[in-house]
């Protein structure tokens, strides 16, 4: 089957999962809005994520730390000198790359040879120069010396400042961790991809702190945690996930290993949550740019040490990309398209349909909307034929329709449609509740 990004780009606008930011003033790059669908969608996810990662772990905790923040934070964690992007540009088209997509060797590349890949000229492109990928502003009411600051591009550095006082509050002893979900902006040379790579977007990182020693053993167990949480949590096919690990040129400048998640993607296979061993490197730069004590002490032993982090951090919207993606299927047999969602990430769990707009039942109907609404997420649609108001909610994910008909009147029961069988059980109005609850399981 063909699942193209481009059908999936449409069908999300189309239904409301996500749109291009201001679209009205011809789109804003690399930014995305996410509609009715999309933010219960995304929501749901990193619900799951939330509670996987802090409430069935006794020793880990969430986090919510401002995005603004103190910009030395920026100089000890090395993004101010080490955050770059090595980027060329083609002088004939003035088309902008990043180096590394052209070529795998950019410092013996010999660039003049290169021809470019949207206006075929050879002989015009430059050699690369380093770009900084972070958003600057402006911090008070005029632009002067120390008044800079900068949008985070990692949620990490506001685990790792606040460390201590976490450690404090709660008297957690190592191994913990703390959790966060949160935006991030970087400013990326270019942007493709629909929602995988943007310009805003948010990260769901968990900072887990160690005895120095014990990280390999943390990283391991981190890795396969985090791998099942695709399979067994989002109900991703297995065959479409792969670890990849850096290589020392992939490393960045903070890691001593690191493996990447990735997902087959329609563009390839590509990352979408990296778990690193990033030692003690940020906490003693840290310690060395605010000149406080950052080290944990250990009571039962006695000692002072700096911990070394096993960080989890994945981005929540490559994380739905891969979700949707996944789901996504053509049913060429019946003519319709289908968002296999599971049902508990689903953004709405059923459609309740009154067979026709009088008789009584759309009142029938809005009775049972008002036993499942506190529950969760429905939709009442009497618009068009039941036929159409089906696929219209197959293709937003909805699991389950609820058709209300002359004998719903008679005898209590409703027909429920199951979305990916088109199977349909006549089944009495007290069970509906029960069934679809026990589906978000
Ligand atoms: N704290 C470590 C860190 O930020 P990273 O590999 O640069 O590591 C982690 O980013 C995750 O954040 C990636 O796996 C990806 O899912 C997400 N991410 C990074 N840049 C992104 C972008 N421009 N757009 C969307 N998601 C992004």
């Amino acid at each position: 089957m063909n699942k193209t990004i481009e059908k999936i780009v449409s069908l999300c606008k189309q239904r409301g999962f996500v749109y291009q930011s201001s679209e009205i003033y011809g789109g804003f790059g690399a930014v995305y809005d996410y509609g009715p669908l999309g933010v219960e969608l995304k929501n749901n996810i990193a619900k799951y994520w939330w509670k996987e990662m802090t409430q069935i772990h006794e020793n880990i905790v969430g986090l919510d730390s401002g995005i603004l923040m103190h910009p030395k934070i920026w100089e000890a964690s090395g993004h101010v000198n080490e955050f770059h992007d090595p980027l060329v540009d083609c002088k004939q088209c003035n088309s902008r790359f990043r180096a590394d997509e052209l070529s795998e060797n950019i410092n013996n590349e010999e660039w003049d040879k290169i021809k470019c890949p949207i206006c075929g000229t050879t002989g015009r492109m430059t050699s690369p120069r380093q770009f900084n990928l972070m958003f600057k502003t402006q911090v008070g009411p005029v632009e002067e010396a120390g008044s800079e600051a900068y949008l985070r591009p990692e949620t990490a550095q506001g685990i790792y400042v606040n460390y201590q006082l976490v450690q404090g509050s709660t008297r957690m002893k190592i191994p913990f961790g703390i959790a966060q979900i949160g935006k991030a902006f970087r400013n990326e040379i270019i942007a493709r991809n629909f929602i995988f790579r943007t310009r805003e977007f948010e990260q769901m990182e968990m900072q887990y702190f160690v005895k120095p020693g014990q990280d390999n053993e943390a990283m391991l167990d981190w890795k396969n945690k985090r791998f099942n949480f695709y399979i067994e949590t989002l109900g991703i096919n297995k065959n479409n996930l792969r670890f990849h690990e850096h290589n020392k040129n992939e490393l960045a400048h903070y890691a001593k290993e690191a493996w990447d998640i990735e997902y087959n993607y329609p563009f390839g296979w590509s990352e979408i949550e990296g778990i690193h061993n990033r030692t003690d490197f940020d906490l003693a730069r840290h310690e060395k740019f605010s000149n406080k004590n950052l080290k944990y002490f250990d009571q039962a032993n006695n000692e002072r040490y700096l911990p070394y982090i096993i960080e989890t951090s994945a981005g929540l919207n490559r994380m739905m990309l891969a979700v949707l993606v996944d789901s996504y299927w053509e049913d060429t047999d019946n003519n319709r398209t289908v968002m296999k969602l599971h049902p508990k990430i689903a953004p709405i769990k059923a459609v309740i349909c009154p067979l026709v707009k009088k008789d009584g039942l759309p009142e029938k109907a809005r009775s049972i909307v008002d036993i499942l609404k506190p529950h969760f997420n429905i939709l009442f649609d009497q618009q068009g034929s039941i036929g159409k108001r089906y696929y219209r909610q197959d293709e937003a994910g909805t699991p389950f329709g609820i058709t209300i008909d002359h004998q719903t009147i008679k005898d209590n029961t409703i027909t429920l449609r199951y979305r990916d069988s088109q199977k349909q059980d006549r089944i009495s109005i007290e069970k509906v509740l029960n069934i679809i609850q026990e589906s978000l399981i």
